[in-house]
């Protein structure tokens, strides 16, 4: 019997961080995962989540009940409001909002729903390359197929978009087309919005569903509207989606799993009936599967995204954390720049959002691991956000040292 269960290999980032957390040496940096860090390299509790923490003490301390099996309604209100800018009103019944284990359980249950409704041949699921190296195992898992479409060029080290587009008209009519809404991860290169502008034609043209993983609003402009222009000019053009959105990042509630799944129908006299039907089928998926989805979390989201003043101060602390992660972007090239690494290091300040890719191979990677106890991904995606003023320019002449060797 034990033959049947061969060993699955280790988790690529949780793989790195058990690597990294058992390394002795002093010197050691973690840019593996996309955790935002203060400049003293410690995790940082948003000052608005901790007021929002001492705000919700006592009825905590009252009250451990379940929630409904779509979630916090408030919670799920406001997240919506917070991707599509608008008010349930103006939403014409054309969608519905679900409570999930954070982004990759809205991925996941958007997932499985589809693999179960959508007729036989399945559709192909479309992910970007590269993408979220959690994106294949998600979708596969829930027994879809995935293709990769063109997206990053590591000659212009900027969007492949004629070459994305290409791969979007190509695919069979009716694909499930995964997007990512802003700070593309891992490369940090995202569409412009008129580039998003013709990404919803084609989509539209091509009958494409859109399943955007909104997991980085807020990081990679500073400007929360400006980080859903995709969402909402998708939502404006009349197309059929889920959106995955996640709090991890922008409210840094990583641990307590905080996100939600959006349903958003084509307009028009079916929608409110679609919705519906959707919505029981999610309900009965999610009861299912983790029953009613956790409190904590969302409460404390709730509580900063509803209220007035600290709604208001949350944004501070958003930049806070992309200026930031902005200036440690700034220092690492300048370094490299002053040290006359080879090649061009532009592209670590062009990119945007929490990770740079910085087109280091898996070789120089390693290298990096195994001489100077600085971590990243094979793929040479850094999580910028491990970077500060003690450790960049480590880092750089660790660069500068592996460099072509
Ligand atoms: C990342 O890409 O590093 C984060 O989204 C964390 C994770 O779960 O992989």
């Amino acid at each position: 019997r034990e033959s049947l269960v061969p060993f699955a290999p280790a988790d690529l980032h949780y793989g790195l961080r058990s690597e990294f957390m058992a390394d002795k040496c002093l010197e050691k940096v973690n840019l593996v995962i996309g955790a935002y860090r203060d400049d003293r390299g410690q995790p940082w509790v948003l000052p608005t989540v901790a007021q929002a923490i001492q705000l919700y003490h006592d009825d905590a301390l009252q009250n451990q009940e379940y929630l409904p099996i779509a979630g916090e309604q408030s919670f799920c209100k406001a997240a919506a409001h917070l991707l599509l800018g608008c008010e349930d009103s103006d939403m014409q019944n054309r969608k519905f909002s679900f409570q999930t284990i954070s982004g990759t359980g809205a991925v996941h249950l958007g997932a499985v729903f589809l693999s179960k409704f959508l007729a036989v041949p399945k559709p192909l699921v479309y992910l970007s390359d590269p993408t979220w190296d959690n994106h294949v195992p998600v979708f596969t898992h829930a027994g879809l197929s995935v293709k990769h479409y063109q997206y990053y060029s590591t000659e212009t080290r900027l969007l492949n978009f004629e070459g994305m587009i290409q791969d979007l008209q190509d695919a069979p009519r009716g694909s499930i087309i995964v997007l990512q809404a802003s700070a593309h991860n891992p490369t940090g290169v995202d569409p412009s919005q008129s580039q998003w502008e013709q990404i919803a034609e084609t989509m539209k043209s091509s009958g494409h569903f859109a399943f955007f993983d909104c997991a980085y609003q807020g990081f990679a402009t500073g400007d929360l509207m400006q980080d859903s222009f995709a969402v909402r000019h998708f939502f404006q053009q009349g197309i059929e989606m889920f959106i995955a959105q996640s709090f991890s990042k922008n409210l840094g509630l990583y641990g307590q799993r905080t996100g939600c799944l959006h349903y958003v129908a084509n307009p028009g006299s079916e929608a409110s009936s679609t919705v519906q039907r959707v919505a029981s089928q999610l309900s009965s998926l999610q009861r299912s599967e983790i029953s009613t989805p956790p409190l904590y979390g969302a409460k404390i989201a709730s509580l900063v995204l509803n209220d007035k003043t600290l709604s208001k101060d949350w944004l501070g602390d958003l930049a806070t954390m992309s200026e930031r992660i902005a200036k440690m972007r700034a220092e690492l090239q300048g370094r490299l720049e002053e040290l006359g690494t080879p090649g061009n290091w532009r592209h670590i300040t062009t990119q945007i959002g929490m990770f740079a890719y910085t087109g280091l191979n898996e070789s120089e990677v390693e290298l990096l691991r195994t001489k100077w106890h600085v971590y990243m991904l094979p793929s040479g995606r850094m999580s910028v956000a491990g970077l500060n003023s003690r450790n960049v320019s480590y880092v750089a002449d660790a660069i500068h040292d592996v460099v072509g060797k």
